[in-house]
């Protein structure tokens, strides 16, 4: 089935200068990119998107580090993307994640881990719209 997710390359990333290895990868895996944008979002923005994060111990450091410089969001498509496209970054502790995977190559610890990427197809469609609109994605045939 084709499916859509959506990657965030995160302020770490961005700040380390990797965006163009991650894009290069992300195209290399087969994944269409329908959208990409190099923006920033505000601690309020950062919350509403981890809601669902909202009770762990960690998500007041998740919306302040999401917050603290640029990230690319991309809205992504391909058979099998939400699974294809976790196996390719990793896990989320890099420590754990397998060699050659995006968070192993680039990403420092669980709460400095390079990228984001949609856990489900229907969290895919609702990300993929908390950052572009119809208008935005690009569909190629
Ligand atoms: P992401 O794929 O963006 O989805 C939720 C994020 O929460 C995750 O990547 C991590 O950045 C962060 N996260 C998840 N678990 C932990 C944890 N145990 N400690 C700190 N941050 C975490």
């Amino acid at each position: 089935m084709i499916e859509k997710t959506l990657a965030i390359i995160k302020p770490d990333a961005v700040k380390k200068n990797v965006i163009g290895e991650i894009i290069g990868m992300i195209t290399k895996a087969g994944f269409r990119i329908l959208g990409m944008k190099y923006t920033r979002i505000n601690k309020e923005q950062a919350g509403s998107f981890y809601e669902v994060h909202k009770e762990r111990p960690f998500y007041n450091d998740l919306v302040d580090y999401m917050s603290s410089g640029p990230i690319v969001p991309i809205a992504l498509e391909k058979e099998n993307a939400i699974e294809d496209y976790r196996k390719l970054i990793g896990s989320t502790d890099p420590a754990q994640a397998e060699e050659g995977t995006v968070r192993k190559l680039y990403g420092e610890s669980k709460s400095y881990n390079a990228v984001h990427g949609s856990d489900s197809v229907e969290n895919g469609i609702i990300e993929i719209g908390f950052f572009f609109s119809k208008s935005e994605l690009v569909l190629c045939d």
